[in-house]
């Protein structure tokens, strides 16, 4: 596999990056309609922006998208009709999102190196955060988040919803995607560890390889609830009136 082995070491680098997206949840928390990744958001389906966000790094080589099982015709030809600025395909996703990331991992042509994992329900990711996260990987991290502060108090309870414990602030950090992996990493990670993990970097942790958090964004949110939407139409308003149209 180009010039990273087995041990996810970049430093002689000559391979391209694969950005994953898996897009093949069903959104039940935003509530009865399209699979979430093809709702719309300023009239075009949310999957396209995050694509498109990715892409505009000049870092990222190839997009490779997981779609629900009944979308993968419609997001192919998505992938195809919009000008993405990345060459980009599609897998058929699994039951998690582990499973959609492993999917596409799979599909991986051989020359990739670096591996991002982007949510497709985070739209709206500023390209900075994606090329900060790819620039780490590249120096030599073999993993690395993009994270904020948390700014509640977070409390944990037991089954009677009285609270057991508050974990000390400044220490929690709220975290988001594109997650960034020496390619080698994240296959021995998916390969070896099984755990009911969220995210991908949980099971680089398993493995015990330190996970680096760097700053992420606030407009790199997921859009999880109704009320989410809200906040990202207003990010693309603003976005808008900025470059004056
Ligand atoms: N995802 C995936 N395959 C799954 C489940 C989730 O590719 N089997 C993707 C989602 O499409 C999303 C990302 O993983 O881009 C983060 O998941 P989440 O925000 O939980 O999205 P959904 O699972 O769609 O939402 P919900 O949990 O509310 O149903
Ligand atoms: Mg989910």
């Amino acid at each position: 596999m180009a010039s990273s082995g087995a041990t996810g070491d970049l430093s002689q680098r000559t391979g391209r990056t694969a950005a994953i997206v898996p897009a093949a949840g069903r959104g039940e928390r935003l509530g009865p309609g399209a699979p979430k990744a093809l709702r719309l958001l300023g009239g075009q389906p949310m999957l396209v922006h995050a694509v498109r966000a990715l892409a505009a790094s000049r870092v990222v080589d190839l997009v490779v998208v997981a779609a629900p099982e009944e979308s993968v015709d419609e997001v192919a030809a998505l992938l195809n009709d919009h000008d993405l600025g990345a060459d980009a395909s599609v897998v058929q996703g699994g039951e998690t999102r582990q499973d959609s990331v492993a999917r596409a991992l799979l599909t991986l042509p051989d020359d990739v190196d670096i591996v991002l994992v982007h949510d497709a329900a985070r739209p709206l990711v500023p390209v900075e955060v994606v090329n900060a996260v790819v620039a780490a990987v590249a120096d030599g991290h073999p993993a690395v988040v993009p994270a904020l502060a948390v700014v509640d108090t977070v409390k944990e309870v037991d089954e009677g919803s009285v609270v057991t414990r508050t974990i000390e602030r400044d220490r929690l950090r709220a975290i988001q995607t594109p997650q960034g992996f020496a390619r080698a990493v994240l296959q021995r990670a998916h390969a070896e560890a099984d755990l009911g993990v969220t995210d991908d970097a949980g099971l680089v942790e398993a493995l015990g390889i330190p996970v680096l958090v760097i700053p992420g964004h606030e407009e790199a949110f997921k859009v999880t609830r109704p009320f989410d939407f809200v906040i990202a139409e207003a990010v693309l308003a603003r976005r808008r009136e900025s470059r004056g149209g």
